[in-house]
């Protein structure tokens, strides 16, 4: 279980009624969530509102953030290009149940004109009560996940 309830969340104008809806949501279940914007329908860039909150999971403050736009896939190709950023779109529960368990993931990432807002509540729940396992191949592969960020990742070790 998570027992951190400060989480983090973003969005753009694409995402932005899903995600009022699911701030009011969280927030009914306990949690504390910032937000980072986008702060209306407006059209905006994601890059701006996604830096906003990778930078606050790199510096320690937040553990889970979760981010919205049309697809998912905007805003996840910019957070993952942060180093220490495990962004993943998920559309259906597995997805979000293992992006935890194997992929350790820390930013959830959904497509307001992919999935009902139900689905969206369901993916969210998923992905917040889920503990990533502690299991020696998921760590190797995270492990070398941080290697290719750094330009650490030496191929013939792995030969
Ligand atoms: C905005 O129109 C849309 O491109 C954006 O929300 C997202 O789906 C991009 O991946």
């Amino acid at each position: 279980m998570n027992e951190n309830k400060n989480i983090i969340i973003g969005c753009d104008h694409a995402g932005y009624e899903y995600k009022c809806r699911l701030i009011t949501r969280l927030e009914l279940l306990g949690y504390s969530v910032t937000d980072v914007g986008t702060y209306s329908s407006e059209s905006c860039d994601y890059p701006i509102p996604v830096h906003a909150l990778c930078k606050k999971i790199q510096n320690g403050e937040f553990n889970r953030g979760i981010l919205i736009c049309g697809t998912g896939i905007g805003v996840s190709i910019a957070a993952n290009k942060h180093k220490g950023i495990r962004a993943a779109v998920c559309s259906d529960d597995f997805s979000a149940e293992m992006t935890r368990k194997h992929n350790d993931a820390n930013v959830l990432c959904m497509g307001a004109r992919v999935l009902e807002f139900t689905k969206v509540c369901e993916l969210t729940d998923i992905f917040l009560k889920t503990e990533a396992l502690d299991e020696d191949r998921h760590l190797r592969r995270l492990r070398m996940i941080s290697e290719l960020e750094d330009g650490t990742f030496d191929d013939k070790k792995y030969e």
